[in-house]
């Protein structure tokens, strides 16, 4: 049943090429158009939004903080990130032109379910993405864009968390066009490049060994820090995520240019440091705000490991370790990025004799507040 892999974990993690080319089949049409047409709300229900709340837990959590950058980049439309836990004791603004986005594995998590039902009480309209077929949370939902990445077994989400991305590039290229935002061009060049991310991801796995060499090689360290920028960030919260439910090993995720407001004062002599960094291309200025990032923590003696596109030269003198993914547009890029952090925690849990489907006290789907 685990198709000859270990770990159900190792399992998913192969499928994501396959999973995240289920999320896109037939939604993309050949002029590049989004066909979303299981999401029943119409044109003119979309054309009316005004803000958006993505609202999830953990990983689904972190997907909606990667399609923040997205949809209000493509769509100019504000859009909120928040946790589900959170949401309704707040109490948001909400109402008719408020656009929820509510993403879960499960269908089932409590806390994004009790969130859901209270967008709804306040009139918002409210769509899923969500991969369990007539789970709750579809079910109790105005709209549903189903990931159709297939069963997730292990409790750490990994294929969950690509097709959850998929699904929400999907809903903010849609949102752009039926508002006919003014970005042709940009939105039909992702389209193409979105098709071309099952193949990257394959090319991504078939180059981890390294990955898990290293892993190996730090099962005895106390923490491990994750630091990035922009869609970077998210990616970085994954992995420390990812580090602490397998391995127990005390991780954090940082926004990169938050470390000199406090956090850098922890780096020491040998602290492992994880760096995402943007590609070179596009947006030059991010990603040599992430190279300086990087120098700082050396020069205060991490031990970096650094997750960079290929043939990215400026970064080489500052890796103790380089992980290289194919280009991508930098929003798109997370889909490669969080690879490596998901085969690097699954290998240092592993070599620390740990179970890696089932680590202690969680549970794949929590039902409860
Ligand atoms: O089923 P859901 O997507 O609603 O679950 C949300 C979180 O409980 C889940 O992503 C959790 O954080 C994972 N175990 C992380 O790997």
């Amino acid at each position: 049943e685990k198709g000859g892999y270990d770990w159900f974990m190792l399992k998913e993690i192969a499928e994501q090429p396959q999973a995240v080319a289920d999320t896109l089949r037939g939604r993309l049409s050949e002029t590049g158009e989004i066909i979303l047409d299981e999401v029943r709300l119409t044109d003119q229900d979309l054309r009316d939004v005004d803000k958006i709340f993505i609202v999830a837990c953990g990983t689904a959590y972190h997907s909606g903080l990667v399609a923040k950058y997205a949809i209000e980049h493509w769509t100019r439309i504000p859009c909120e990130v928040e946790l589900a836990s959170e949401f309704r004791y707040r109490d948001p603004v909400l109402d008719r032109s408020t656009l929820v986005v509510v993403i879960s594995q499960s269908g089932e998590t409590m806390d994004t379910l009790m969130a859901l039902r209270h967008a709804r009480e306040q009139k918002a309209r409210v769509l899923a993405i969500c991969n369990t077929n007539g789970s709750t949370i579809p079910r109790e939902s105005d709209a549903v864009l189903y990931t159709h990445g297939g069963p997730e077994i292990a409790v750490a989400s990994t294929k969950a968390f690509l097709t959850q991305l998929a699904a929400c590039y999907l809903v903010g290229l849609h949102l752009a066009q039926v508002r006919g935002i003014k970005f042709a061009d940009e939105v039909g060049a992702i389209v193409a490049q979105l098709q071309t991310m099952p193949a990257a991801i394959a090319q991504v796995l078939s180059t981890m060994e390294p990955v898990r060499e290293l892993a190996r090689s730090l099962v005895d360290v106390n923490t491990i820090l994750f630091i990035g920028r922009h869609v970077g960030y998210p990616v970085a919260l994954e992995g420390a995520l990812k580090l602490k439910e397998l391995a127990y090993i005390h991780a954090e995720g940082f926004a990169a240019g938050e470390l000199k407001h406090g956090p850098i004062a922890v780096i020491d002599e040998g602290t492992p440091v994880v760096c995402v960094v943007p590609s070179p291309k596009g947006r030059s200025l991010l990603h040599d705000k992430v190279v300086s990032n990087i120098q700082e923590v050396r020069a205060r003696g991490a031990r970096t490991i650094v997750i960079a596109e290929e043939g990215d030269e400026a970064v080489r003198p500052y890796a103790d370790h380089l992980v290289e993914v194919p280009a991508a547009p930098t929003l798109l890029a997370p889909l490669l990025t969080t690879v490596p952090l998901q085969v690097f925690a699954c290998e240092v849990a592993s070599a620390r004799g740990l179970d890696v489907d089932q680590p202690r006290n969680l549970a794949k789907s929590v039902t409860v507040e």
